[in-house]
């Protein structure tokens, strides 16, 4: 298997409100633009030519990533001119693909941060002689997700994507978002038209009698779908636990970009990502919390899980915890802002104005 597609696509993004000028694909986890880490794996894999299937603002990724050289991979782009869902996408970039019929190619969402032993999933293909493979983990609520039961052989026996009453629940195992598509069966998926991989084509091939393999396995697996599962991934990348070739520097507590000012007593834990040009000052705490680039955390603020857009400014003394400050947001002197809270791009919260807690 040299071959995959990487699918960048659909209606938006849910951090489109951090970022509206860049697609969440792009904004760096652990340092890098988040897609680095799977183009890396894929190619730690020996995957050689990746086809990126986008449909919004596809013109961020090429200036990036141009032909993929610089990644020992080649990269394609295809754009597609209204979202043709995850099954259109798939098929619309088939006239760039290369294997040849039998051949195994590799599908994968964008928004999944994995450690899948990507090699082992095509050998569990090759060895069950299926049309499909899917990676399958297991998740306390599937309600997100498509639930995808197995039969003690580990044959798929239904897909039900966002199952929602209770009877549907019939297993915890979901499906990971990373396939293997024998060649040819991207070619049964219908053209020119939106088409659901998940509630058309792999319910239509099980209706046909394809066979369909899932493996369950229990590493690494986060869907990046909100900011706090963003600043997640990019804490466990930092921290070593999300396995990734593509984390600049060595793993720990914490990544501090080169052209970053940290002043000496600040105090950055947990997975903490200081980006390109910001300043944390004297007396900060950071933990496990990704601050983007040229973003400034003043003297004595309190900053734990969450996400400081590019360019904000977190005023001294300020408490954030589980927040999400949109890029170039302006946050006054002695805040308080708590779990859930989002602070749209460039908006500003004067000195003292938000507490959670009782006055003192
Ligand atoms: N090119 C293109 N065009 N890509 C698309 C389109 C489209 O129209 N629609 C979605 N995608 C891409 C998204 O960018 C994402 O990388 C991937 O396909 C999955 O789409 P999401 O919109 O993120 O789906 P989801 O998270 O609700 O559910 C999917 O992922 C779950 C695992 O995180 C499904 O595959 C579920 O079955 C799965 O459990
Ligand atoms: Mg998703």
């Amino acid at each position: 298997m040299t071959e995959a597609i990487l699918l960048v696509g659909g209606k938006g993004t849910r951090l489109r409100p951090l970022t509206v000028h860049t697609p969440k694909p792009m904004v760096p986890a652990a340092g890098v633009p988040f897609l680095t880490h799977q183009l890396a794996r894929a190619r730690a894999a020996g995957v050689e030519h990746i086809v990126m299937a986008t449909s919004y603002l596809a013109e961020v990724f090429e200036p990036h990533f141009g032909d993929g050289s610089s990644m020992g991979l080649h990269l394609e782009y295809v754009t597609e001119d209204e979202p043709l869902g995850t099954g259109g996408a798939i098929r619309n970039v088939a006239p760039r693909l290369t294997s040849a019929p039998g051949e195994p190619v590799l599908i994968f969402n964008g928004d999944i941060l994995t450690g899948l032993d990507i090699p082992a999933l095509v050998a569990t293909h090759r060895e069950a002689g299926a049309d499909v493979s899917l990676h399958l983990t297991r998740v306390e609520d599937p309600r997100a997700f498509g639930l995808v039961p197995t039969d003690p052989d580990g044959r798929v026996t239904a897909f039900l994507e966002k199952p929602q009453t209770p009877e549907e629940i019939v297993t915890d195992q979901v499906n990971a978002g990373a396939y293997v598509f024998n060649r040819e069966v991207i070619d049964t998926i219908p053209a020119g038209r939106p088409v659901s991989v998940e509630r058309e084509t792999f319910p239509g091939l099980l209706a046909a009698g394809a066979h369909l393999q899932g493996m369950v396995d229990s590493t690494y697996w986060l869907d990046l779908g909100t900011p706090q599962a963003f600043v997640r991934g990019s804490a466990d990348l930092v921290l070593g636990r999300a396995p990734s070739p593509a984390v600049p520097g060595r793993c720990g507590e914490r990544l501090v970009l080169e052209s970053a000012t940290v002043a000496p007593d600040a105090k950055l834990s947990g997975g903490t990502v200081v980006g390109a040009r910001a300043r944390v000052g004297a007396g900060a705490s950071i933990e496990g919390s990704t601050v983007l680039a040229g973003a400034v955390i003043e003297e004595g603020a309190r900053v734990q899980d969450s996400l400081i857009g590019a360019g904000a400014r977190i005023g001294a003394r300020t408490v954030l915890h589980g927040a999400v400050i949109g890029d170039g947001a302006d946050i006054g002197t002695d805040n308080e802002l708590r779990d859930g809270v989002r602070v749209w791009c460039d908006a500003h919260i004067p000195d003292g104005a938000v507490r959670f807690s009782s006055d003192q």
